[in-house]
């Protein structure tokens, strides 16, 4: 392991934990299994056996798919059903290995067995590693929508191991890279010009701030979800051909318009929403063949908007904050003047991947 391993604390009391990040990290899992005592632990890995890392106990390795498609109740009962079968107790520990998906499930099926099993995340995408394994937020999809059934499981550690990032594809640096963008505008700093490590500690210190000051999204959190609204809308409007990060960074676009046509940020600023999404080679365009009024329909759906309306985390005079009732008219004339692009293509964010391995 490098010199040169972060370690970020998420401060919530009793379930306080450490977020560690570096080249090599993962091997601290036999460690951090030891120090909980675990008499035994399932590994549900997304990945090659070989990515994988003995827990220090005996083990059972169940193989996961990461995948919308696959982040279902089915498959949180399924893996239910192995830790039984292994006769996993409340007091072994179950360690997830794989992309977003995978720590969403695996966090959910640990918080629902035995009314709760510890859990250790070893994300190994860029999205899973600045976001989806840190904050406690479990959760699968229904048919009716995406993270519909969930918990709050907080994890006993997570390990987030750059060297697992080496063999990710153009997409899924861009998937990542859609997050990291997002931070710019919710307090994170520019991130411009860092090595992905740092970029990543970065990311997940300002997450562990806001989780630690607002752990069960009943106001501050709200803002992680900058430019999420017209992203999750985006997702379902193209059957998440869309990666998250990709729709995530054309609503980081859309909402710094958005507060520019609400008077809430001066044209500077919304001009920043673009050179920080063009930076990181991230898509800023609408797709082309979804309709305006669909989105809207989406956005409606939206869990921030508890009253049917239109509700945004908009950047303004006083930081980011959740704006609710924005005037329907206003998101139309903002969508409607936004550009139009085909799926992005395979090679996005392909400079940011050849800095970050560069960077390490
Ligand atoms: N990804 C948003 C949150 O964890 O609250």
């Amino acid at each position: 392991m490098t010199s040169t391993v972060r370690q970020i604390d998420v401060a919530l009391g009793e379930r306080a934990y450490q977020v560690s990040i570096g080249s090599g990290v993962r091997h601290l899992l036999p460690e951090v299994v030891a120090g909980t005592g675990a008499r035994r632990a399932v590994v549900v890995s997304a990945r090659p056996p070989e990515w994988t890392v003995d827990p220090g106990v005996p083990w059972l390795l169940v193989p996961a798919r990461d995948g919308e498609a696959h982040k279902t109740l089915e498959t949180v009962g399924e893996l239910c059903r192995q830790f039984a079968r292994f006769e996993l107790t409340r007091s072994d520990v179950v360690v997830s290995c794989g992309g977003g998906t995978t720590t969403d499930m695996v966090g959910l099926a640990a918080a629902m067995f035995h009314r709760g099993v510890p859990v250790i995340h070893l994300p190994t995408t860029l999205l899973a590693q600045v976001d989806a394994s840190v904050g406690g937020k479990t959760a699968v999809n229904l048919p009716e929508g995406k993270n519909l059934v969930g918990a709050y499981w907080q994890p006993l550690a997570v390990l987030c191991d750059v060297d697992y990032l080496r063999t990710l594809p153009p997409r899924e640096w861009t998937n990542g890279y859609g997050e990291i963008a997002r931070c710019h505008f919710i307090g994170g700093g520019d991130l411009r010009g860092l090595d992905v490590t740092a970029q990543i500690a970065a990311s997940v210190s300002r997450k562990a701030a806001i989780v630690a000051a607002d752990e069960r999204d009943a106001g501050l959190r709200h803002i992680l979800n900058y430019g999420h609204t017209l992203g999750h809308a985006i997702e379902r409007a193209t059957g998440y051909t869309w990666r998250h990060g990709e729709t995530v960074a054309v609503g980081t676009v859309f909402a710094g318009r958005l507060a520019g046509a609400l008077g809430r940020i001066a044209p500077p600023r919304v001009r920043e929403h673009v050179e920080v999404v063009r930076h990181y080679g991230l898509p800023e365009a609408l797709p082309t063949g979804v309709d305006v009024a669909q989105l809207i329909s989406l956005m409606r759906l939206d869990k921030k908007a508890t009253t049917g309306g239109l509700a945004f985390v908009l950047d303004g005079p006083r930081g980011p904050e959740l704006v609710p009732d924005v005037d329907e008219r206003a998101v139309r004339d903002v969508l409607d003047g936004m550009p139009r692009a085909e799926l992005p293509a395979e090679s996005g964010a392909t400079g940011q991947q050849d800095r970050a391995v560069q960077g390490r």
